[in-house]
Protein backbone atom coordinates (compact mmCIF):
# COMPACT_ATOMS: atom_id res chain seq x y z
CA UNK A 1 0.00 0.00 0.00
CA UNK A 2 1.45 3.09 -0.87
CA UNK A 3 1.23 5.90 1.48
CA UNK A 4 0.30 9.84 0.60
CA UNK A 5 3.66 10.80 -0.51
CA UNK A 6 4.03 7.98 -2.81
CA UNK A 7 1.07 8.49 -4.18
CA UNK A 8 1.42 12.18 -4.81
CA UNK A 9 4.86 11.50 -6.48
CA UNK A 10 3.19 8.79 -9.04
CA UNK A 11 0.44 11.20 -10.25
CA UNK A 12 3.15 13.96 -10.42
CA UNK A 13 5.36 12.09 -12.87
CA UNK A 14 2.07 10.39 -14.40
CA UNK A 15 1.16 14.72 -15.60
CA UNK A 16 5.03 15.79 -15.97
CA UNK A 17 5.38 12.97 -18.72
CA UNK A 18 2.11 14.21 -20.69
CA UNK A 19 3.86 17.50 -21.03
CA UNK A 20 5.20 17.84 -24.77
CA UNK A 21 7.81 19.99 -26.30
CA UNK A 22 6.70 23.29 -27.67
CA UNK A 23 3.42 23.88 -24.96
CA UNK A 24 3.03 26.58 -22.59
CA UNK A 25 2.07 24.94 -19.37
CA UNK A 26 0.40 26.36 -16.11
CA UNK A 27 2.35 25.63 -13.37
CA UNK A 28 -0.36 24.98 -10.20
CA UNK A 29 0.58 25.73 -6.61
CA UNK A 30 0.59 23.06 -3.31
CA UNK A 31 3.13 20.22 -2.70
CA UNK A 32 1.74 17.66 -5.79
CA UNK A 33 2.31 20.27 -8.28
CA UNK A 34 5.75 21.34 -6.87
CA UNK A 35 6.48 17.25 -7.43
CA UNK A 36 4.95 18.18 -10.83
CA UNK A 37 7.76 20.42 -11.51
CA UNK A 38 10.22 18.64 -10.07
CA UNK A 39 9.54 15.82 -12.51
CA UNK A 40 8.83 18.30 -15.40
CA UNK A 41 11.98 20.11 -14.52
CA UNK A 42 14.26 16.55 -14.69
CA UNK A 43 12.69 16.37 -18.33
CA UNK A 44 13.93 19.09 -19.31
CA UNK A 45 17.71 18.56 -17.84
CA UNK A 46 17.57 15.72 -19.68
CA UNK A 47 16.73 17.18 -23.16
CA UNK A 48 13.59 15.98 -23.71
CA UNK A 49 11.98 19.02 -23.74
CA UNK A 50 13.32 22.28 -25.39
CA UNK A 51 10.73 24.36 -25.58
CA UNK A 52 8.10 24.74 -23.10
CA UNK A 53 7.34 27.83 -21.02
CA UNK A 54 5.88 27.76 -17.40
CA UNK A 55 3.53 29.86 -16.20
CA UNK A 56 3.30 30.60 -12.63
CA UNK A 57 0.08 30.13 -10.26
CA UNK A 58 1.95 31.83 -7.31
CA UNK A 59 5.25 32.94 -5.78
CA UNK A 60 6.00 29.28 -4.77
CA UNK A 61 5.94 28.19 -8.18
CA UNK A 62 8.46 31.24 -8.86
CA UNK A 63 10.41 30.49 -6.18
CA UNK A 64 10.71 26.27 -6.86
CA UNK A 65 11.52 26.92 -10.46
CA UNK A 66 14.89 28.13 -9.10
CA UNK A 67 15.37 25.67 -6.92
CA UNK A 68 14.85 23.44 -9.74
CA UNK A 69 16.94 25.44 -12.55
CA UNK A 70 14.89 26.02 -14.41
CA UNK A 71 13.56 29.93 -13.94
CA UNK A 72 14.76 30.95 -17.47
CA UNK A 73 11.53 29.39 -18.55
CA UNK A 74 9.56 31.11 -16.09
CA UNK A 75 7.71 33.58 -18.38
CA UNK A 76 4.36 36.19 -16.45
CA UNK A 77 0.77 35.50 -16.98
CA UNK A 78 1.17 38.91 -18.99
CA UNK A 79 3.59 37.14 -21.44
CA UNK A 80 1.34 35.00 -23.14
CA UNK A 81 -2.33 35.09 -24.47
CA UNK A 82 -2.24 31.12 -24.61
CA UNK A 83 -1.67 28.80 -21.75
CA UNK A 84 -1.83 24.90 -23.67
CA UNK A 85 -2.01 23.09 -20.43
CA UNK A 86 -2.29 23.69 -16.84
CA UNK A 87 -1.62 21.24 -14.46
CA UNK A 88 -2.84 21.50 -10.96
CA UNK A 89 -3.63 19.82 -7.72
CA UNK A 90 -6.58 20.01 -5.00
CA UNK A 91 -8.05 19.95 -1.70
CA UNK A 92 -10.98 18.38 -2.41
CA UNK A 93 -12.68 16.54 -5.86
CA UNK A 94 -16.45 15.54 -5.47
CA UNK A 95 -17.82 12.92 -8.16
CA UNK A 96 -18.83 15.54 -10.60
CA UNK A 97 -15.09 17.01 -10.76
CA UNK A 98 -16.04 20.10 -8.96
CA UNK A 99 -13.02 20.88 -6.70
CA UNK A 100 -12.03 23.16 -3.45
CA UNK A 101 -8.44 24.78 -4.17
CA UNK A 102 -6.62 27.52 -2.17
CA UNK A 103 -5.16 25.35 1.19
CA UNK A 104 -1.85 26.97 0.26
CA UNK A 105 -3.38 30.05 -0.41
CA UNK A 106 -2.85 30.51 -3.80
CA UNK A 107 -6.62 30.31 -5.63
CA UNK A 108 -6.53 33.10 -7.32
CA UNK A 109 -3.63 32.69 -9.10
CA UNK A 110 -4.66 29.03 -9.60
CA UNK A 111 -8.16 29.85 -10.99
CA UNK A 112 -6.63 32.80 -13.34
CA UNK A 113 -4.25 30.34 -14.69
CA UNK A 114 -5.94 27.18 -14.41
CA UNK A 115 -9.60 28.41 -16.09
CA UNK A 116 -7.79 29.81 -19.05
CA UNK A 117 -5.58 27.07 -20.07
CA UNK A 118 -6.89 25.02 -23.05
CA UNK A 119 -6.88 21.95 -20.99
CA UNK A 120 -6.88 21.73 -17.24
CA UNK A 121 -5.36 18.68 -15.53
CA UNK A 122 -5.72 17.86 -11.62
CA UNK A 123 -3.80 15.51 -9.95
CA UNK A 124 -4.71 14.46 -6.63
CA UNK A 125 -4.33 11.28 -4.00
CA UNK A 126 -7.47 9.61 -3.40
CA UNK A 127 -7.93 11.17 0.13
CA UNK A 128 -8.84 14.07 -1.52
CA UNK A 129 -11.84 12.40 -3.26
CA UNK A 130 -15.31 13.24 -1.39
CA UNK A 131 -19.00 13.21 -1.61
CA UNK A 132 -19.55 16.95 -0.91
CA UNK A 133 -17.26 19.52 -1.26
CA UNK A 134 -16.57 21.37 2.15
CA UNK A 135 -16.58 17.77 3.96
CA UNK A 136 -13.15 17.84 4.50
CA UNK A 137 -11.67 21.46 4.09
CA UNK A 138 -13.36 24.71 4.42
CA UNK A 139 -13.58 26.95 1.36
CA UNK A 140 -10.82 29.46 1.26
CA UNK A 141 -12.28 33.47 -0.17
CA UNK A 142 -9.70 35.40 -1.05
CA UNK A 143 -11.07 38.64 -0.06
CA UNK A 144 -9.92 42.69 0.38
CA UNK A 145 -8.48 43.33 3.71
CA UNK A 146 -9.85 46.44 4.74
CA UNK A 147 -13.11 44.74 4.53
CA UNK A 148 -12.72 41.21 5.37
CA UNK A 149 -15.49 41.56 8.58
CA UNK A 150 -18.01 42.94 6.70
CA UNK A 151 -17.39 40.07 3.92
CA UNK A 152 -17.09 37.48 6.35
CA UNK A 153 -20.86 38.50 7.57
CA UNK A 154 -22.09 38.22 4.30
CA UNK A 155 -20.96 35.27 3.47
CA UNK A 156 -22.04 33.30 6.97
CA UNK A 157 -25.66 34.87 6.06
CA UNK A 158 -25.50 31.71 3.19
CA UNK A 159 -24.37 29.53 6.35
CA UNK A 160 -21.93 27.67 8.02
CA UNK A 161 -19.13 29.90 9.56
CA UNK A 162 -15.88 31.92 8.36
CA UNK A 163 -12.67 32.64 9.82
CA UNK A 164 -9.91 35.06 9.08
CA UNK A 165 -6.70 32.99 8.16
CA UNK A 166 -4.48 33.78 10.61
CA UNK A 167 -0.58 32.52 10.57
CA UNK A 168 0.94 30.82 14.31
CA UNK A 169 4.45 31.18 13.46
CA UNK A 170 6.74 32.88 11.30
CA UNK A 171 5.35 36.52 10.64
CA UNK A 172 2.42 36.42 13.02
CA UNK A 173 -1.03 37.57 12.27
CA UNK A 174 -3.47 37.52 8.59
CA UNK A 175 -2.15 35.57 5.69
CA UNK A 176 -1.15 37.79 3.04
CA UNK A 177 -1.80 36.41 -0.64
CA UNK A 178 0.63 37.17 -3.36
CA UNK A 179 -1.88 39.68 -4.30
CA UNK A 180 -2.07 41.29 -0.80
CA UNK A 181 -5.36 40.06 0.31
CA UNK A 182 -6.58 38.35 3.32
CA UNK A 183 -7.97 35.06 3.08
CA UNK A 184 -11.35 33.88 5.04
CA UNK A 185 -11.39 30.10 5.80
CA UNK A 186 -15.91 29.26 5.48
CA UNK A 187 -16.61 26.31 7.22
CA UNK A 188 -19.54 24.53 5.25
CA UNK A 189 -21.17 21.94 3.39
CA UNK A 190 -21.58 22.93 0.08
CA UNK A 191 -25.28 21.23 -0.68
CA UNK A 192 -26.30 23.60 -3.72
CA UNK A 193 -24.74 23.01 -7.56
CA UNK A 194 -21.20 24.36 -6.48
CA UNK A 195 -21.14 26.54 -9.48
CA UNK A 196 -23.83 28.65 -8.40
CA UNK A 197 -21.91 29.01 -5.13
CA UNK A 198 -18.84 29.88 -7.03
CA UNK A 199 -21.04 32.91 -9.00
CA UNK A 200 -22.98 33.77 -5.47
CA UNK A 201 -19.66 34.13 -3.42
CA UNK A 202 -18.21 36.43 -6.24
CA UNK A 203 -21.12 38.19 -5.99
CA UNK A 204 -20.73 39.78 -2.46
CA UNK A 205 -18.51 42.91 -2.84
CA UNK A 206 -14.99 42.73 -1.64
CA UNK A 207 -14.23 39.26 -2.38
CA UNK A 208 -11.76 38.82 -4.73
CA UNK A 209 -12.23 34.98 -5.79
CA UNK A 210 -13.32 31.95 -3.86
CA UNK A 211 -11.11 28.13 -3.75
CA UNK A 212 -14.48 26.73 -5.17
CA UNK A 213 -13.73 25.57 -8.86
CA UNK A 214 -16.40 24.30 -11.08
CA UNK A 215 -16.34 21.15 -13.06
CA UNK A 216 -17.12 23.17 -16.49
CA UNK A 217 -13.31 24.11 -16.29
CA UNK A 218 -11.88 20.80 -15.13
CA UNK A 219 -11.02 18.71 -18.41
CA UNK A 220 -9.01 15.92 -16.52
CA UNK A 221 -9.11 14.45 -12.98
CA UNK A 222 -6.03 12.07 -12.38
CA UNK A 223 -6.00 10.11 -9.40
CA UNK A 224 -3.33 7.70 -7.79
CA UNK A 225 -4.99 5.04 -5.14
CA UNK A 226 -3.38 3.27 -2.60
CA UNK A 227 -3.28 0.49 -4.35
CA UNK A 228 -1.13 2.09 -6.60
CA UNK A 229 -4.01 2.00 -9.51
CA UNK A 230 -3.80 5.77 -10.96
CA UNK A 231 -7.49 6.20 -12.79
CA UNK A 232 -9.33 8.90 -14.48
CA UNK A 233 -12.41 10.14 -12.57
CA UNK A 234 -15.03 10.28 -15.16
C1 LIG B 1 -2.91 25.60 -3.24
C2 LIG B 1 -3.80 24.54 -3.76
C3 LIG B 1 -3.28 23.15 -3.78
O1 LIG B 1 -3.39 22.63 -5.06
C4 LIG B 1 -4.07 22.31 -2.81
O2 LIG B 1 -4.00 22.93 -1.54
C5 LIG B 1 -3.52 20.89 -2.73
O3 LIG B 1 -2.26 20.91 -2.13
P1 LIG B 1 -1.39 19.61 -1.92
O4 LIG B 1 -1.01 19.12 -3.28
O5 LIG B 1 -0.23 20.09 -1.11
O6 LIG B 1 -2.23 18.61 -1.17
O7 LIG B 1 -4.92 24.76 -4.15
O8 LIG B 1 -3.56 26.84 -3.20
Amino acid sequence: MLDIEEMKRRVAKYAADIIEDGQTVGVGSGSTSMLFLRYLSERVHRGELRDVRLVPTSSEVEYQSTILGVDKLVIQPWQTERIDIAVDGADEVDPRRNLVKGGGGALTGEKVVDYSAREFIVIVDETKLVDQLGSKVPIPVEVIPRFWRIVKLRIEELGGECSLRVLERGKRGPLITDNGNYLLDWRTLIKDDPKSVEVRLRSIPGVVESGIFSSEHVSRVLVCFKDGKLIELK
